[in-house]
């Protein structure tokens, strides 16, 4: 009975996911620090500003968020409640997805647990590498080296300024011309320096994974039940299935 068992629950176990950048981009490592307070302050104030006009995190509560950073309700109210007038409301955007779809083509997707799906390392890098692209298909002028056709515009271009992309010298051994991006170089100053820029984006992308804990919480608790009754089941139909033969063997 047990061997039967043990390789059922293998068969459960789930599949480790690959954190490389698709195409052989390097990510960069985010180094997040969900215990520091005043980066998750810092994150979500960028969040709020920057990001929720477009993308919502559903899963978040502004009172919750409050708890996690260490805030009190007035303050999440002064200064990080602008798309919402209570407190016990998720954090929301304005947008309708008719909207949305209409002037983005791909909807901007809830941000809840981004970090859980495609790692905080992505997201930095994601958030560090958008570029001028002047394909005249590129309906924002920009591009992005983890994100290939990004449909999100740059929306942080004035903190960062604008970077243009520097090709390396690619070719195969044929002399075939693949002209490949060996880096990124910052064409136009932001209104942060470059090191400013990257702790900023440490900070939202620190943001993001705490936004994505407690959903996570959640979904483990749902799972376990889950994962409970299959083996619950399981028990019970190896039983059944030892009654119906024993006569018969
Ligand atoms: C003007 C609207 C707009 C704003 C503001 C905006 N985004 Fe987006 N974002 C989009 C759209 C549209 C997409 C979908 C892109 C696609 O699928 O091609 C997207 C996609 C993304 C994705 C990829 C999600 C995935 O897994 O596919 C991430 C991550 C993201 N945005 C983060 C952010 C962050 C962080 C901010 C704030 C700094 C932000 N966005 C601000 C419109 C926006």
């Amino acid at each position: 009975m047990t061997t039967p068992i043990v390789a059922f629950l293998f068969l459960l176990l789930p599949v480790a996911s690959l954190a490389a950048g698709p195409g052989g981009v390097p990510l960069r490592s985010a180094e997040v620090d969900i215990t520091d307070q005043a980066s998750l302050q810092r994150g979500a104030r960028l969040f709020v500003n920057y990001c929720l006009s477009c993308h919502s995190a559903r899963y978040m509560r502004y009172s919750q968020m409050g708890k996690g950073l260490g805030l009190t309700d007035d303050q999440v109210q002064d200064n990080l409640m602008f798309a919402a007038d209570k407190i016990a409301q998720p954090m929301d955007v304005a947008m309708s997805l008719g909207d949305a779809k209409r002037w983005f083509g791909n909807p901007p997707p809830d941000l809840s647990v981004v970090a859980r799906s495609r790692g905080a390392d992505w997201l930095y890098t994601y958030m560090l590498t958008f570029y001028k692209d002047d394909d005249p298909a590129r309906p924002y002028g920009v591009n992005n080296l983890v994100f290939k056709d990004v449909g999100m515009p740059d929306v942080l271009w004035e903190l960062r300024g604008i970077q243009v992309p520097v090709y390396g010298e690619a070719g195969d051994a044929h002399g075939a011309e693949t002209a490949a991006i060996a880096d990124l170089a910052l064409q136009t100053p932001g209104l942060r320096t470059p090191a400013e820029f990257s702790r900023d984006m440490r900070d939202l992308v620190n943001f993001l994974v705490f936004v994505g804990e407690p959903a996570q919480a959640k979904r483990h608790r749902v799972g376990l039940w889950v994962l409970a009754f299959i083996i619950l089941f399981f028990i019970v139909s190896y039983a059944l299935y030892r009654e119906y033969w024993k006569d018969v063997h």
